[in-house]
């Protein structure tokens, strides 16, 4: 999962390809480059490491031009190397490509290629394009004709785009990985993701699977495969430039951390109604009348996110399950009549969730996508979509994101509930009058944490445990990916009932368990307390105010405001989420790129 972009128009492109670079670099930093066409023909520069380097590289050898492509990479085929940077070109260097995806079948095209005379400079199943594109030019193709008769041999998943050192446009397309197109006043730009070129212009065209886009200074034109046109409007994305930046924080993480009671206030934000009700405007009164069960397929901490909804579904007599979306699309469970498939993916580009997806339409499921990316390809294959509103999510570390999935299933269920069961869910009025208070209670645990101190105390531990019940289960899956991601150091979630059937074994005065209290269960979670610290375990309680049982028995505790229980873990994972983050502080991590990580997994 790289980052592409490109930029032509006017003046030079080379800083603001770098620039995009750096907004993209949260899909991919193990090596960077661009390439740019002036009156000499085309120029690279291209880097092993982060975007910085190339930024030296560049600020050392200035290479200009009027038009160019740009790359960040996530290594899938072939190490990370300057070699194995993009751009890769042709035999002649008259072409450049950049791409995001897997090419599946790169290796019989490369022998074919190089059976032909070929000379390849990378490990890539990316160099392939450019030579293909060159055998079309040979053969007598136009630019833009070589470009199309080189996709027609590709399988796998690619956004691709390709510089000529004759033509004035960038050519560009899509298949299975995102692209979008950014619309400026005196240039056009191309990325991956919206927020790359967001400093530049709001104004975007969404490219669907197959499209093929003509770039230049002062227009564009799409068409399918063959060439035919096909229509793609403008639309204006309501981000804003800031967005994309740290603002006063020093990592993303911090500062989404720190944004949620705004993007929780933006996920409800009209969804309430007076009536103690929930009003989605999407999914009228009756639109899940024929829903009769449930399925939440996922990855990562949006897979959190649904365990969390199904606790509460459960609940509210509405049979819900969540899959992990790489089994459910490789090993799918019988999707009988009535069956709603949701997927949960705040980027809207997860390809496990994408194909999960894919196989719910094709077993005649209903599909709805709860995502934070209007535009992405999950809201566009599936037949609804519920935007979460969290504003662009930039840390690779899933955070502000979490919350508002959260809040949406809350308020998601509350919808399918009344139409599945014809009433209320059981609270549902307390519920959503406590929904409506979230975002100030997340104001207070912001302002109150002692996390940081708790971090300092236990970052450097061997490992690190989590515990919880029902949604607090939930809770403690995502606490223990969070500190994995960013920390490097060992630790796991589990349901706190399971400790005493193995991973007690685990537990020594080196290994911190942090119990995780949504305020039910008490009784049972203090007992599993017990017997952690009668292994000399230290237990660091994450529980309500108002909760006695837990602030009597672990030897500390975060505490948060009191509030419904069915949200009360939201509130814990934000503490949590503080933990994790000042562990990696002190252990002096690279807290918005973790090593081996992306944040929207495009490839399965
Ligand atoms: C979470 O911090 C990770 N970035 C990762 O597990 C992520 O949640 C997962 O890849 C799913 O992403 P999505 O929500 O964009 O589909």
């Amino acid at each position: 999962m790289c980052g592409i972009t490109a930029r032509v128009g006017v003046g030079d492109s080379s800083e603001s390809l770098v620039a995009t670079l750096e907004n993209l670099e949260y899909r991919g930093y193990d090596s960077a480059g661009i390439a740019v066409k002036n009156g000499t023909g085309l120029k690279i520069q291209k880097r092993e490491g982060k975007v910085a380097q190339l930024r030296d590289a560049v600020s050392e050898n200035r290479i200009e031009g009027e038009l160019g492509i740009g790359h960040t990479r996530w290594s899938t085929h072939g190490a990370p190397s300057d070699a194995n940077a993009h751009p890769h070109v042709d035999c002649t260097g008259r072409v450049a490509i950049v791409h995001n995806g897997i090419i599946e079948n790169h290796d019989a095209l490369r022998r074919d290629l190089e059976a032909d005379g070929h000379e390849f400079r990378s490990d890539t199943d990316t160099e392939v394009v450019p030579h293909l594109v060159e055998d079309a030019l040979d053969a007598g193709a136009d630019p833009e004709a070589a470009f199309r008769a080189a996709i027609a041999q590709l399988e796998g998943s690619y956004a691709l785009a390709m510089i000529h050192e004759d033509v004035d446009a960038v050519f560009a397309t899509r298949t299975g990985s995102p692209l979008v197109l950014g619309i400026g006043a005196d240039a056009n730009y191309l990325a991956s993701d919206v927020p790359a070129f967001l400093e530049y212009t709001n104004d975007v065209v969404y490219l669907e699977d197959g499209d093929v886009a003509v770039l230049t200074a002062d227009d564009f034109r799409v068409t399918d495969l063959d060439g035919v046109d096909v229509t793609r409007g403008v639309e204006t994305v309501d981000w804003a430039a800031e967005d994309a930046g740290k603002g006063e924080y020093d990592h993303f993480m911090l500062k989404e951390i720190h944004e949620q009671p705004k993007s929780l206030r933006q996920t409800i934000q009209g969804r309430l109604d007076d009536d103690g009700g929930v009003r989605l405007e999407e999914f009228p009164q009756g639109t899940f009348d024929a829903v009769n069960r449930v399925h939440f397929v996922a990855c990562g901490t949006s897979y959190h996110a649904g365990l969390y909804a199904e606790s509460l579904f459960g609940d509210w007599n509405v049979d819900a399950q969540t899959f992990l979306a790489s089994e459910y699309a490789t090993h799918p469970p019988a999707i009988r009549d009535g069956t709603l498939v949701v997927g949960i993916t705040q980027s809207g580009e997860t390809a496990d969730t994408l194909g999960a997806l894919e196989v719910a339409e094709d077993a005649g499921a209903r599909t709805l996508a709860l995502t934070n990316v209007v535009g992405s390809s999950a809201a566009r294959l599936c037949d609804d979509a519920l935007f979460i509103r969290a504003g662009p999510e930039i840390g690779v570390a899933a955070t502000k994101t979490f919350s508002s999935q959260v809040a949406a299933l809350v308020l998601l269920g509350e919808r399918i509930a009344r139409d599945v069961t014809g009433s209320p869910t059981p609270d549902a009025e307390a519920r959503l009058d406590a929904l409506m208070d979230l975002p100030e209670h997340v104001d207070t645990v912001l302002a109150n944490s002692q996390a940081a101190e708790v971090a300092d105390r236990y970052a450097h531990e061997d490992s690190h445990f989590f515990i919880g019940r029902g949604s607090a289960f939930a809770v403690a899956l995502e606490a223990a990916l969070k500190f994995k991601e960013i920390t490097y150091e060992h630790a796991e979630g589990f349901a706190a009932g399971e400790l005493k059937h193995g991973p007690l074994a685990l537990v020594t005065e080196t290994t911190p368990v942090f119990a995780v209290c949504n305020g039910n269960n008490e009784a049972k979670l203090e007992s599993n307390v017990r017997e952690v610290q009668t292994r000399d375990g230290p237990v660091v309680g994450i529980c309500p105010r108002t909760s006695d049982a837990l602030a009597d028995t672990a030897d500390e505790t975060l505490t948060v405001p009191a509030t419904h229980p069915d949200l009360v873990a939201i509130l814990a994972n934000v503490q949590l989420q503080l933990v994790a983050y000042h562990a990696a502080n002190d252990l002096d991590r690279p807290i918005d790129k973790p090593r081996n990580l992306a944040k929207s997994v495009t490839v399965e």
